[in-house]
């Protein structure tokens, strides 16, 4: 498959099925760098089984994903899940933060795990609760702080390794409308800044206002939505 000129991640013609469970039946996907895309639709469209296809997290039964010139499906698991660790972020909608680690150590993690000493790694993570507003929480651990502030945390993880690519399944699922938007331009102004790509799930239009452009899935197949402002 050739990608589209520009573009950082192209997907073309997803199959997947679990069971009799047709979950993607032909989805297609193209993401530049610096793109914000919305990937709006009902429950059980297809639209989580679409992102763990893209980020390389679940193998789709057929179809090709391109990444950076480079086939998913000819990577080791060795090699994608090296590509999952030093090039992907992922936001969850339940933060999904270490419990017994602080704030600091969460953020810090992915680059403790990809070798930075603690000190290094810990004044990263700093600067990254700085620009999420939340470095006055550093020292205390997830159960300590609000659902608002635990997913600027998660952002604050997700972006800390500077990922060329941002995977969000519905990050503000579990918070009220004003922390909701607040980590939506915190999230895409963050990703804005590094050049980084972001593939947003979302089922709320005020969300997906931050986007730059919104693709709809249905029945497992996506199209483009044109934005009408
Ligand atoms: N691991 C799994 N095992 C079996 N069926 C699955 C699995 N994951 C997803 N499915 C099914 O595949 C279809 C698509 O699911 P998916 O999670 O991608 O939907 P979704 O659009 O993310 O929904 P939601 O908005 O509720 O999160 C659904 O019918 C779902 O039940
Ligand atoms: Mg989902």
């Amino acid at each position: 498959m050739t990608p589209p000129p520009g573009s950082l991640l192209t997907a073309r013609d997803l199959r997947k099925a679990y069971g009799p469970t047709v979950a993607l039946d032909g989805a297609e996907f193209s993401i530049h760098p610096g793109e914000v895309v919305a990937v709006m639709g009902p429950s059980g469209s297809g639209k989580s089984t679409l992102l763990h296809c893209l980020a390389g997290i679940v193998p789709p039964d057929s179809g090709s994903i391109m990444y950076d010139g480079r086939e998913l499906s000819g990577m080791s698991d060795a090699e994608r899940s090296a590509l999952r660790r030093g090039e992907f972020g992922f936001v969850f909608q339940f933060g999904q933060l270490v419990p017994e680690l602080t704030c600091v150590e969460n953020v810090a993690l992915p680059l403790r795990l990809s070798g930075t000493p603690r000190k290094k790694a810990e004044r990263a993570a700093l600067t990254w609760l700085e620009r999420l507003e939340v470095d006055d929480l550093g020292g205390k651990r997830p159960g300590e702080v609000s659902g608002g502030q635990g997913q600027r945390v998660a952002v604050a993880r997700a972006l800390v390794t500077a990922p060329r690519m941002v995977f969000a399944d519905e990050p503000t699922g579990a918070l009220d409308s004003l922390n909701g938007e607040r980590v939506m331009e915190l999230l895409t102004d963050a990703a804005r800044s590094t050049n980084a790509a972001v593939v947003l799930v979302t089922h709320e239009a005020r969300v997906a206002a931050y986007s730059d452009r919104e693709i709809v899935v249905r029945d497992g197949r996506s199209r483009d939505m044109e934005r009408a402002v």
